[in-house]
């Protein structure tokens, strides 16, 4: 077929697709790096850990532009900030956001600063944003405390605040449930996902609705967030004044969207649990050996929270009674290759051998 792809379509991104559901209008000038569109993997191996012909889909969200869902929102959070005239981004982040605000900034051709809290940011996120020329500043606090103050220098000023604090960035985000939805055909009966500062869960839910409200879509998932386990203020119902984790993405006391994930939660009949650091890291090498899909901790949160549910006695959801042909998404949301400490801790040194074939066959232990 002949092909009439205009430059716009070329790189087409989230506003392009899903313009009609977005705050956009004309006048707004398309911030974008072509986000979206990310693979919905069929899962063989996880399907038939939940039996009774239930259909499990991975959504890989580090395949966008940046290497995570950030992306999504950023585009709309950004090309919105333009339209307006802003002068530069800020955000408060625990690596995703810092990296995709700092491109997307770039892109538009101003400047972004970003506050992160010192020595606990995963090392590809840090050379991202520094890479795409952000001004960082690392502050002795958590990403709670850092989200404060850019609270604070976002309410003076001509600085937009990208964080999802932005309805902007949760309008962009909306995409990745209609994306789903246009795939599978309707939305799917449960979506499991990592909940940090819960935008990302608000979002879907929003999406869910405003597809189903549509008629692109006949039904709502139950939404189902995890925690890691030293960082779950929604799952225990009061803030962390130390939170840790080892799925540094994650690692917030004091969710933004707290009151809106909690009503997601009841809204979809669905559930808030928590993963233990070992079991995301669990979790974590077996999508990679089992599916080839490399993810960053806090991404396997949804994959460690999928085995509980699957086996666990006490998962705050149990897949044991779900009907037969459910369809489960999990979304993963950053890629492993943004966190590569936490695996290098863990691989072997690499000892050479001789080279001769003799030797490289021993060494293969086949
Ligand atoms: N997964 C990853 C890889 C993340 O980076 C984040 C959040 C989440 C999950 C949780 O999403 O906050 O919408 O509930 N990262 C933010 C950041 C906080 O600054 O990059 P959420």
């Amino acid at each position: 077929m002949h092909s009439t792809t205009t430059k716009s379509q070329r790189s087409g991104g989230v506003i392009e697709r899903y313009r009609e559901f977005l705050p956009v209008s004309a006048a707004t000038p398309v911030v974008s790096l072509g986000e979206g569109n990310t693979p919905l993997i069929y899962s063989p191996r996880l399907s038939e850990r939940v039996g009774r012909r239930c259909e499990v889909f991975v959504k890989n969200e580090g395949l966008n532009p940046t290497g995570s869902f950030k992306d999504r929102g950023m585009t709309v959070a950004v090309s919105k900030a333009m339209e307006r005239g802003t002068s530069a981004l800020i955000c408060a982040s625990t690596g995703n956001t810092s990296a995709s605000a700092a491109a997307y900034a770039a892109r538009a051709g101003i400047p972004c600063v970003v506050i992160l809290p010192a020595g606990k940011i995963a090392t590809g996120k840090l050379v991202q944003a520094f890479t795409y020329g952000a001004k960082i500043v690392a502050i002795d606090g958590n990403f709670d405390d850092a989200l404060r103050i850019v609270r604070e220098l976002g309410d003076s000023g001509d600085l937009t605040i990208v964080n999802s604090i932005n309805p902007d960035r949760i309008a962009g985000q909306k995409t990745a449930a209609f994306e789903i939805a246009d795939e599978i055909g309707d939305a799917p009966d449960l979506h499991l996902l990592p909940v940090g500062n819960a935008g990302n869960v608000t979002a879907h839910w929003a999406g869910y609705r405003e597809y189903q409200a549509r008629e692109r879509s006949t039904k709502l998932p139950e939404m189902i967030g995890f925690q890691a386990a030293g960082a779950a203020p929604i799952f225990y119902g009061h803030k962390i004044d130390k939170p840790e984790t080892i799925a540094s993405a994650i690692r917030i006391g004091n969710p933004a969207s707290w009151k809106q994930a909690r009503a997601v939660i009841t809204d979809s009949r669905g559930a808030i649990d928590v993963v233990s650091d070992a079991e995301i890291l669990a979790a974590q090498s077996w999508l990679a050996q089992h599916e080839g899909i490399f993810v960053e901790p806090a991404s396997a949160a949804s994959i460690a929270g999928f085995f509980k549910c699957c086996h666990s006695d006490d998962a705050a959801y149990s897949f044991e009674k779900i009907p037969r042909g459910s369809r489960i998404v999990c979304t993963v949301t950053g890629h492993g290759l943004k966190d590569p400490d936490v695996v290098i801790q863990r691989m072997k040194e690499l000892k050479p051998v001789a080279d001769t074939v003799t030797d490289v066959r021993r060494a293969i232990e086949l």
